[in-house]
């Protein structure tokens, strides 16, 4: 059986990544900033194929004896984008996070005698700008569309970039560019059911911004897919078939939770911009995102709509 090495497998998808591998039969091993953290108290998930390491991608230093072990890398690591505001410390700790991880993954790589087949690394759709700049006759962003020129673009091209260089290690190397990730545990969705608690479904701006979107059960399903399916390497979308508005996500969600007991609101683009500052442009934003690429590679969604997600997570 394989190995599968999760950097921030401390984290919200590492998490639950990490239960799916242990469930499959897979020794998981994490490499996270802080392992004495989890070795010493009773850690949220403690099983005897479960090891934790530690690294420092800011040195540039690991663990050696994490990559020995390991056979697949799945990296995950990076400072939380939506989690603070983006002042202009924040947004350079956003970019350096991923880079110095994909950075420090290639040097370990390339220095430490190591059995590595794989390598998977997260990206995001913030890859894609906004659908206004899609090909007009396109009805979904591709994998071979260009990165947008704007923050959260560059960030993933300089994230993507930075991983590279294995390939020339001559090790298969994965990217996935993923939705914004459904989940009960946090996350996007949590945030996003606060105000419904209270019986108000806030509809972001205009409310027909689309949002893509994946389940996180689908999107953990999806790098298992990818340990076993050994033929598959490069880029792939980790979004779900049906993207959907902002207003239909949230009368959907409203709707599931509160049945009729619930007032639609729309907050204006000016007062989002006010509270969020410049994560307002990427709330805003419209991003239509192709699942094509990884259904045509035999994926199959077991959520591929908001409402059977919804059911599930609700
Ligand atoms: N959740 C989403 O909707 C979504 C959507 C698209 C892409 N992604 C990407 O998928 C990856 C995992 O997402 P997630 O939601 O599980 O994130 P998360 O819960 O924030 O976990 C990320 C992990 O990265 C590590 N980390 C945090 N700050 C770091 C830093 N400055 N340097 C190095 N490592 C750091 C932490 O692990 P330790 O503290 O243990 O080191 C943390 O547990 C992220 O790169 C994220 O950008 C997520």
């Amino acid at each position: 059986m394989q190995r599968i090495l999760i950097t921030g497998g401390t984290g919200m998808i590492g998490k639950r990544l990490t239960s799916l591998l242990l469930d499959k039969g897979y020794e998981v091993i994490i490499l996270t900033r802080d392992a004495s953290k989890y070795r010493q108290k009773e850690n949220e998930i403690s099983h005897e194929r479960l090891s934790y390491y530690e690294w420092d991608p800011s040195e540039k230093t690991v663990e050696p004896a994490a990559i020995r072990n390991a056979n697949v890398i799945i990296n995950l690591a990076g400072a939380g984008i939506a989690d603070k505001r983006w002042t202009k410390k924040r947004k350079r700790i956003i970019v350096s996070s991923r880079v110095n991880a994909g950075e420090t993954i290639v040097k370990a790589l390339q220095e430490i005698p190591n059995t590595i087949n794989t390598v998977i690394n997260a990206s995001a759709i913030g890859w894609y700008g906004d659908d206004s700049v899609r090909k007009s006759n396109a009805p979904a962003f591709v994998e071979t569309d260009p990165n947008a020129s704007q923050y959260l673009g560059i960030t993933c091209k300089a994230w993507e970039d930075s991983i590279e260089p294995v390939k020339s290690l001559g090790i298969r190397l994965l990217k996935f560019r993923t939705g914004i990730v459904l989940s009960e545990e946090g996350g996007a969705l949590k945030e996003f059911k606060r105000p419904i608690r209270f019986g108000i479904a806030p509809i972001l701006g205009r409310g027909d911004q689309i949002i893509s979107w994946i389940h996180i059960d689908d999107l953990c399903r999806m790098f298992l897919f990818a340990i076993e399916q050994i033929g598959l390497s490069g880029v792939y979308n980790a979004v779900a078939p049906t993207p959907v508005s902002n207003k239909n996500f949230m009368i959907s969600l409203a709707t599931k939770m509160k049945s009729k007991f619930f007032i639609p609101f729309h907050v204006p683009a000016f007062l989002l911009k006010l509270f969020l500052g410049e994560v307002s442009i990427e709330v805003l934003k419209s991003t239509t995102v192709s699942s094509e690429k990884i259904k045509n590679a035999g994926f199959q969604f077991i959520y591929p709509s908001v409402e059977s997600a919804f059911e599930e997570l609700i």
